[in-house]
């Protein structure tokens, strides 16, 4: 049977599956269920920046005081007040006990500040790597886009410099030159790039005139977005890349391989279907490599990334275009 097994930033996996940071890893269950069902490695939910900052400046109090002219970010972080970064770190510690197989830890930031200090003590706590995801929803007409990269970036460089780990910078695809922003998180030290978070997107409901906090989990179409990117990035970027968003089966696994990623992290697919379905992913993952002869992931790693077509052009704007062309008529 066929070695699903892959080196991540430097770590080894002994299958490409990595369980997204998600609500799965606030339960030690389901942890052991995604090792005991062979996920490669898990992502542990976020420590939010807000979470580190409210708890170091009393932010909360001084809100409370100022519930006049504040309520709207009293009701922001909710739930915060019961969830400070000792507790998250607490977390950390006691699924690292229970679990062998590679923990990562997950820093939601969105600038530099003091909170940074807790890479070390996430990395103390016993995680193998950090991701850091980058989530801005910038609303400022002034600031600009490199106004934002470069504070994202100063995030980056003080968390590499922080913890000894390898750290993974988990992106959103809203980057105006995506492959500029990636080769310079890579030049600050990022050892993988994890495309792409899923952003949430507030909905209307307009009966009740109310906005709809629902989160909408992803379709396996949806990992077309990342796919495209993995295949043309991978062709020169340094660092590993792992997939994240719409990968729902066996054969989007292979996929994210095929066009040179590392590894792949699901969440949505295993909300649908339930932990163990990793599992049956892993089989259907070494099936279809028996079938096709490759012995191990490295021997196609990458043999549909961009520079390995024959079309140069394969996912860029021409296919669009021929697409366009070629669409049936009526
Ligand atoms: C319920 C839920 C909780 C999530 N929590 C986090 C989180 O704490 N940190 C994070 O970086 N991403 C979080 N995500 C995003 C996922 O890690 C992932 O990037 C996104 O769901 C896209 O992957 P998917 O298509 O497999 O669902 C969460 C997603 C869901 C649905």
């Amino acid at each position: 049977m066929a070695d699903i097994s892959t080196i991540y930033m430097g770590i080894r996996l002994t299958s490409p599956i990595i369980v997204g940071a998600s609500t799965f890893s606030r339960k030690i269950d389901n942890i052991k269920r995604a090792e005991d069902s062979g996920a490669g490695a898990l992502v542990i939910y976020s420590l939010f920046q807000e979470q580190i900052e409210i708890e170091r400046n009393e932010l909360e109090d001084e809100l409370r005081a100022n519930e006049e002219a504040f309520p709207e970010a009293l009701t922001y972080f909710p739930q915060m007040e019961h969830a400070g970064p000792r507790e998250h770190i607490m977390w950390v510690e006691k699924t690292r006990k229970e679990v062998k197989f590679p923990l990562i830890a997950s820093l939601n930031a969105i600038s530099l500040g003091d909170w940074i200090e807790y890479a070390k003590q996430l990395e103390n706590a016993g995680c193998d790597a950090l991701e850091l995801n980058l989530y801005a929803v910038e609303t400022d007409p002034t600031v600009s886009s490199e106004d934002i990269e470069e504070r994202q970036l100063d995030v980056v460089e003080a968390i590499v410099a922080t913890a000894a780990i390898p750290v993974a910078v988990k992106l959103s695809p809203f980057y105006t030159s995506l492959p500029n922003f990636v080769d310079s998180v890579i030049a600050a030290g990022a050892a993988g790039v994890v495309l792409f978070n899923r952003f949430y997107q507030p909905f209307i409901d307009p009966l009740k005139e109310e906005l709809d906090i629902r989160l909408d989990l992803s379709r396996s179409e949806d990992t077309r977005l990342p796919l495209r990117w993995i295949a043309i990035l991978s062709e020169w970027a340094t660092a590993d890349f792992a997939a994240s968003t719409g990968v729902h089966t066996a054969f989007d696994v292979a996929r994210h391989l095929l066009a040179g990623a590392k590894a792949v992290q699901c969440v949505s697919t295993l909300y649908n279907h339930g932990l163990d379905y990793i599992g049956e992913m892993n089989l259907e993952l070494s099936r279809w490599m028996d079938g096709k002869g490759y012995k191990n992931t490295e021997n196609f790693r990458g043999k549909m990334s961009q520079k390995n077509l024959r079309d140069p052009y394969a996912f860029e704007r021409a296919q669009y275009v021929k697409a366009l062309l070629e669409y049936k008529q009526g």
